[in-house]
């Protein structure tokens, strides 16, 4: 990008990154050249493509991992470092809508997530400072605390009900899960990643983004200068590269902001989350003493408005409900969700039995991206882990689903249509301010076209490449978003995020 867009969002507090990415060299592994042959082709190295890629070489496989960026750079590098049985009040869901011995399951999978990572971090002798503290999810309501108590009891987690939690915030309910784990995500990232490539068997390569995907009896992954031909493919990128299996209408992106922040007092001692906002407090240890992780305002990317505001509202409830000293950090992520809240992991369609997807954690993925990592590694040795056919992409969920598939894929129409006709029957001619950017009509065509710093303009295309919905202006980080699927570019178009597999092309604007 020639010009930057920093005046903006300067007026925000806080290093514009996660402390964790803050606080770790950049990986420095090559770029992928020329063809390589493997058993096992990871795209992505976040907790999935990491866990998946050491849980394949403990089974003496080979394994190639393709990263488009740096290691730990997608959502994982960007998380809040919780690893926890407890996914919100979602044990009494998953009896309901898939009975107790997949409620059992998933419980069960996500505790032995939580044992792996430790072992691992001690085995590997990787300091990613973990601990082990209880995690409280909290709301107003009693009613959901007790159902969900009882199912998780039934599922046999350390859960029990408990009052008068968090100390920062009045809740009515409140249930405790004992002995969660708390860690230093990228550090684990990096950890796995260094044993990998110190391995004769195994490699990582940084800076090689997938384009193209061809399953078949040995499926191959192109990049651009390079290509990789194995017997199983995992795309561990968030949403899927290749959709075999309508991922557009059963994934939706989510995003969360998150401050960290110094205290003038005594942090919070353990993890909480609240049910229904999906706000989160937790404390980490750096070198500079407690620095208190304080997330929310969750949101649909590329909806809802300006996301400045959302870091404002944050800060004022942290101000508000903790001795705030100074805000160190500031940064955003998304995760995929399910339309049935359950994560998909496996083949990525009925016709493609070498190609396989995990993802759509809602939130909860560095525990059941461990879990994923091990399931698809114990397939790839023929084990057939029974436990796959809970998380089954191509399951059809329709009494779990129905509701929220039906509320997703109406916004996502809506938001389209609205986009578009707003587009084109309105003209947008107000100014555009250094830190702005807005869609502008050419014609019929939609260019998106933002002012940097120093009052230069860039236009590039206002479509999306992935199915064509209009972007929107984040404020806060200065990128175009898109509103369907969450894929994300920089004001000259360069891909950041998601499923798009093409930068938007340059424009020109009268
Ligand atoms: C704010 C926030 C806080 C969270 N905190 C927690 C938490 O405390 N605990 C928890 O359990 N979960 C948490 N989550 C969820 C969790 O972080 C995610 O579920 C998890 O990190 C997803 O891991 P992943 O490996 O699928 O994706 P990522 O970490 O995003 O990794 C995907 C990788 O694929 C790469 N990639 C994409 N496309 C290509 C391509 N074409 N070619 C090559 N590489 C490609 C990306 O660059 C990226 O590095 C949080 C989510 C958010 C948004
Ligand atoms: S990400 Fe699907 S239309 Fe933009």
């Amino acid at each position: 990008m020639s010009g930057s867009f920093t005046r903006y969002t300067d007026d925000l507090p806080g290093d514009p990154v996660s402390p964790w990415l803050a606080s770790t060299l950049e990986g420095c592994y090559p770029r992928l050249e020329g063809g390589v042959s493997a058993d096992v082709c990871i795209v992505g190295a976040g907790i999935v493509g990491l866990s998946t890629a050491i849980e394949c070489l403990e089974r003496g496989l080979t394994v190639v991992v393709l990263e488009r960026d740096r290691v730990g750079s997608g959502t994982t590098g960007k998380s809040a470092g919780v690893l926890t049985s407890q996914h919100g009040l979602c044990y009494a869901h998953l009896e309901r809508q898939f009975g107790s011995e997949a409620a059992r399951t998933y419980g069960t999978l996500a505790e032995d997530a939580i044992d792996t990572v430790e072992t691992r971090l001690e085995s590997l002798s990787i300091d990613a400072g973990f601990e082990r503290q209880p995690a409280y999810c909290y709301g107003d309501d009693p009613n959901p605390f007790r159902r969900e108590l009882e199912a998780a009891r039934t599922t046999g987690l350390p859960a029990s009900l408990v009052r008068s939690v968090p100390p920062f915030e009045r809740a009515g309910a409140a249930i405790r899960f004992d002995e969660q784990g708390v860690f230093h995500p990228q550090q684990y990232l990096l950890g796995l990643a260094e044993t990998l490539h110190d391995d004769e068997r195994a490699a990582v390569y940084e800076q090689s983004r997938v384009t193209a995907v061809h399953p078949g009896k040995r499926p191959r992954v192109e990049t651009d200068n390079g290509s990789i031909s194995a017997d199983h493919v995992v795309l561990a990128t968030g949403f899927p590269l290749l959709d075999r299996a309508g991922y557009t209408t059963r994934l939706y992106p989510r995003r969360s902001l998150v401050l960290g922040v110094r205290l003038d007092g005594d942090p919070p001692k353990g993890t909480y989350y609240r049910h229904d906002n999906g706000r989160f407090v937790r404390t980490h240890r750096d070198s500079e003493g407690p620095l208190v992780l304080v997330g929310g305002e969750r949101h649909k990317t590329g909806q809802g408005g300006s996301i400045a505001d959302r870091y404002r509202r944050l800060e004022r409830w942290t101000r508000t409900h903790l001795p705030l000293e100074w805000i160190a950090f500031r940064w955003s992520a998304q995760d995929y969700v399910s339309v049935d809240r359950l994560p998909f992991i496996g083949p990525v369609g009925p016709a493609t039995p070498n190609v396989h997807v995990a993802t759509g954690f809602g939130g909860w993925g560095l525990t059941m991206g461990t879990v994923a990592g091990r399931l698809l590694a114990r397939s790839f040795s023929d084990e057939r882990p029974s436990e796959l056919e809970l998380f089954d992409p191509t399951r059809f969920t329709p009494i779990a689903s129905a509701p929220k598939a039906a509320a997703e894929n109406a916004d996502a129409a809506s938001q389209f249509a609205t986009d578009w006709l707003r587009t084109l029957l309105e003209r947008d001619e107000r100014p555009i301010r250094p830190g702005e950017g807005r869609i502008r009509r050419q014609g019929i065509s939609p260019v998106a076209v933002a002012r940097d710093d120093v009052g230069e303009l860039h236009t590039v295309s206002g479509r999306c490449p992935h199915c064509h919905a209009l972007l929107a202006w984040n404020d806060a980080e200065c990128s175009w978003d898109c509103p369907c699927h969450g894929s994300r570019f920089t004001p000259d178009g360069t891909v950041i995020e998601g499923p798009a597999g093409t930068d938007l092309p340059p424009r020109s604007l009268e």
